[in-house]
C-alpha cells in the first residue's frame, strides 16, 4: 500500500490543514481505494485534531502521536475515531510534540506509518509551518508530498527551500518520495492570478506539478472546521465544496494513479538491475 500523503509548506497559513482534512473527507467519498482514512497531525498546534475530534477547549488529547513517537504506547493505541467522519480516524497532536523538534530523529514516523499502512486506504499527514524534524518525519514517512500554497509574491519564493528539502530526502532516506503537486489556495476570486507569480512558480516546480484547479477564498471553507464538518458535509453545494470535489476527482486521483504506475516501473527496474548485478 502506498497512499501516504504529507501535506507540507513551511510558510504559515497556506491551507495545509484545510486541504488535509477536506482531502481526507473527499477521499472517503470519491476514491475507489478502500474508503478508510487516517489523519496524522504532526503540528503541535493541533488544529486538525481539534476539528476532527470536535474539541475547541484546547485540552491536549489523552493519547497522541507524541506518545506513539516516544514509544510510550503502540500506534494502534494512539488512534482515536473522529466526530468529523465515521471513515476517518486520527492520530492526534499534542503540544509536547514540539519537544521532538529538538531531536535529530527523522525516521520514527516512517516506522509508525509502516505498521498502520495495511489498516487504511489513505494516510494523510498534516505538518507544522516549518521544515524542522516534524516535517522531515512526515516527508520520510510519505509516498507523496502535496504542497498547498497561496499564489502571491511572498508565498512562492519560500517554495525554493521546500523543493531543496524534498530533493535531499529523495536522495536519502526516502528515494520513493514523489511530488504529487502544488495546489493554489485562498485566491481572491475577483483578481486574476498574477502572471509573474505563476511564472515564478513554474520555475520552481514543473507546470505538470501545479494543479489546474485553484481553490479560491470561500467563507464556507473557513466556517466548516469550526462546525467540525468537512466542506462537503457543511454545504455540499457551495463553491468551496465543488472546487475541492472537482480537484480530487478530476486531478488528484488521476495524478496519484499516474505516479503509482511510475513507482511500480521504477521498482521493477531497480529489482531487475539488482538481479543482474
Ligand atoms: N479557500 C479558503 N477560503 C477561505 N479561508 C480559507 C481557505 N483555505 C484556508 N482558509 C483559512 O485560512 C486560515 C489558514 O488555513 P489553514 O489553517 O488551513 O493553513 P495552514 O497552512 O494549515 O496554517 P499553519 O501553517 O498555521 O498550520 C484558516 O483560518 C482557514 O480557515
Ligand atoms: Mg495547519
Amino acid at each position: 500500500m502506498s497512499n501516504v500523503i504529507a501535506v507540507v509548506n513551511h510558510k504559515g497559513g497556506t491551507g495545509k490543514t484545510t486541504t488535509a482534512i477536506n482531502l481526507a473527507a473527499g477521499l472517503t467519498r470519491y476514491s475507489d481505494i478502500t474508503s478508510s482514512c487516517l489523519v496524522i497531525d504532526m503540528d503541535p498546534h493541533g488544529c486538525a485534531s481539534s476539528t476532527l475530534l470536535g474539541k475547541l477547549d484546547g485540552q491536549p488529547p489523552a493519547r497522541s502521536v507524541f506518545d506513539v513517537l516516544r514509544r510510550a504506547i503502540t500506534p494502534q493505541d494512539g488512534i482515536t475515531s473522529t466526530v468529523y467522519d465515521e471513515n476517518i480516524d486520527i492520530l492526534p497532536a499534542n503540544p509536547y510534540l514540539e519537544s521532538m523538534a529538538k531531536t535529530q530523529i527523522n525516521d520514527r514516523l516512517a516506522k509508525v506509518v509502516a505498521s498502520l499502512s495495511t489498516s487504511y486506504g489513505w494516510i494523510i499527514i498534516d505538518t507544522p509551518p516549518n521544515l524542522g524534524v516534524l516535517t522531515q518525519n512526515a516527508l520520510v514517512a510519505a509516498d507523496y508530498v502535496l504542497i498547498p500554497t497561496q499564489c502571491n509574491g511572498l508565498a512562492v519564493p519560500a517554495l525554493h527551500q521546500l523543493k531543496a528539502l524534498i530533493a535531499k530526502i529523495q536522495e536519502r532516506p526516502n528515494i520513493w518520495l514523489q511530488v504529487l503537486g502544488v495546489l493554489i489556495t485562498q485566491k481572491d476570486g475577483r483578481t486574476p492570478l498574477q502572471k509573474h507569480v505563476r511564472r515564478e512558480l513554474s520555475q520552481i516546480f514543473p507546470a505538470a506539478d501545479v494543479f489546474k484547479t485553484i481553490i479560491t477564498s470561500n467563507i464556507k471553507i473557513e466556517e466548516a472546521p469550526a462546525n467540525f464538518q468537512s466542506i462537503y458535509a457543511y454545504d455540499s453545494g457551495c463553491l468551496g465544496a465543488s472546487l475541492y470535489r472537482d480537484w480530487i476527482k478530476k486531478e488528484f486521483l488521476k495524478k496519484h494513479q499516474k505516479l503509482e504506475k511510475l513507482k511500480v516501473e521504477r521498482k521493477d527496474a531497480a529489482e531487475a538491475a539488482a538481479a543482474e548485478s
